[in-house]
């Protein structure tokens, strides 16, 4: 384990790089581009439904959160869960980006992905023995604890070893995020972090611990976070709590501020960066601590969308349904979270009167419905739609439900594009089976 207060810095942070804003996506000759390449050529290559990531726009948002918050001495960690993929990874890793993990798996990747083990957080509110084994012997720069009983987990199985863990506790403090009830990860009731009144008592137990290296507080109040104001109060408690833990001759190194920050939709729009730096400064700033964040969607979201195609359109009771090949086992957010990802036509846009189209998939559940979208004009089947802010939880959280295959995912950069996961089909996955004996007829007899 590293015995660094503050994150490495990285060797080659924030490069100067163009200013692209959304602009990886445009219209040229009518159609729909990424970076320049027509996502009809793409669909051509590779089939539909796939996602299509651009690292001009992944190298841009680093950038540009960089840019807000190394003045701060805050450094990045890309919250892996968000978007997995060893491509997106890798670009990640070339800008000197940290990484936040919460599994063993994880953990593989953002190695293989090359970022050092030294700038890789491990949280999760369940970590193994094994998991721990493998953190402690790679020499992660820190594991964030959520409870007693994985803080003695953590003690045994560093002794075990002869090591010494840097750890930090996770704080709940009791904070309403104000987003989706299913990514809010800090009220009271919250199976996340240790309560706040807790910590000082624990903190000086763990201090005394000689396996372990307390080395600060770790928070995470929630994901897809657009008003600000939670987060100030999540960090003024943690503040007061870094006061608190000093007046008892605690020693506190490092801040962990944990990801949440949201990104806007075509109904809403996005949080001011300045802003939330300035609540960085305003609450934690002045306390002499390493800071860090762990950013999964303001990174990668709006790098991504996953490209469909219209396969049916179908009026029912008054409600006009395109029936897309994309489905909620690809894209999960809309029957998980209620989320909204915009629809962009990959053709050009149509005149004519057109219905408010409900987008579905081809599941077999009612929850398989991407919303109702008023202004794509009129559609016919053989269209390819994109949904936007589709590259953080997407394709992490995509299964194979309904028997469908994994998609494939595709990286373009400079005018170039690279399948970068294949599409996993049946076979793939009939492979891993092997029916038990007595469940075929034929084998028994
Ligand atoms: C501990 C932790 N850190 C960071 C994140 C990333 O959150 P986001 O993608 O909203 O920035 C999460 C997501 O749930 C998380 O659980």
């Amino acid at each position: 384990m590293s015995e660094a207060t503050t994150l490495p810095s990285p060797a080659r942070a924030a490069a100067p790089l163009q200013k692209t804003g959304r602009g990886w996506l445009e219209r040229i000759n009518n159609t729909l581009c990424a970076e320049g390449i027509a996502l009809t050529e793409i669909a051509a290559a590779v089939g539909t439904p796939f996602y299509c990531y651009s690292a001009r726009a992944l190298r841009q948002n680093f950038a540009d959160l960089s840019a807000a918050v190394a003045p701060l001495g805050v450094s990045i960690c890309f919250a892996v869960k968000a978007n997995s993929n060893l491509s997106v990874l890798t670009e990640f890793a070339r800008l000197g980006c940290g990484m936040d993990i919460v599994s063993g798996g994880e953990m593989e990747r953002a190695l293989a992905a090359g970022v050092p083990p030294a700038r890789i957080i491990f949280s999760g509110v369940g970590k193994t023995r094994d998991e721990i084994r493998r953190a402690l012997t790679a020499g992660l720069h820190q594991i964030n604890i959520e409870s007693v009983a994985e803080l003695e987990s953590v003690a045994e199985v560093a002794r075990s070893l002869g090591l010494r863990a840097p750890i930090a506790l996770r704080v709940n403090p009791d904070v309403d995020a104000g987003t989706h009830a299913k990514i809010t990860t800090a009220r009271k009731d919250s199976k996340f972090g240790i309560a706040i009144d807790e910590i000082p008592a624990l903190y000086a137990r763990a201090s005394a611990m000689p396996e372990l290296m307390v080395t600060g507080l770790a928070v995470h109040i929630g994901s897809q976070i657009r008003d600000l104001a939670p987060f100030r109060k999540a960090w003024s408690a943690l503040a007061d709590l870094v006061r608190t833990l000093r007046a008892a001759d605690l020693q506190v190194a490092r801040l962990d501020l944990g990801g949440g920050l949201g990104v806007g939709t075509d109904t809403e729009a996005g949080p001011d960066l300045a802003e939330y730096a300035r609540i960085i400064a305003e609450t934690v700033g002045d306390l002499g601590c390493a800071l860090n964040i762990e950013p999964g969607r303001w990174l990668a979201a709006r790098a991504g969308i996953l490209v469909s195609e219209v396969i049916y359109l179908k009026d029912a009771s008054g409600a006009h349904f395109a029936v897309v090949d994309a489905a909620m086992n690809d894209l999960m957010r809309p029957a998980l979270y209620d989320a909204r990802h915009p629809v962009l036509p990959v053709h050009a846009p149509r005149g004519g009167a057109a219905p408010v189209w409900r987008i579905v998939g081809p599941i077999c559940e009612s929850s398989d419905d991407f919303g109702a979208y008023p202004d794509l004009g009129p559609l016919h089947a053989g269209d390819l739609l994109a949904f936007d802010n589709a590259g953080a939880y997407g394709a992490t959280m995509s299964s194979t439900y309904n028997s469908r295959p994994l998609v494939p995912e595709v990286m373009v950069d400079a005018g170039r594009f690279r399948v970068v996961r294949k599409r996993a089909g049946t076979d793939v996955f009939l492979d891993l089976e092997s029916p038990a004996e007595w469940c075929n007829p034929r084998a028994a007899r």
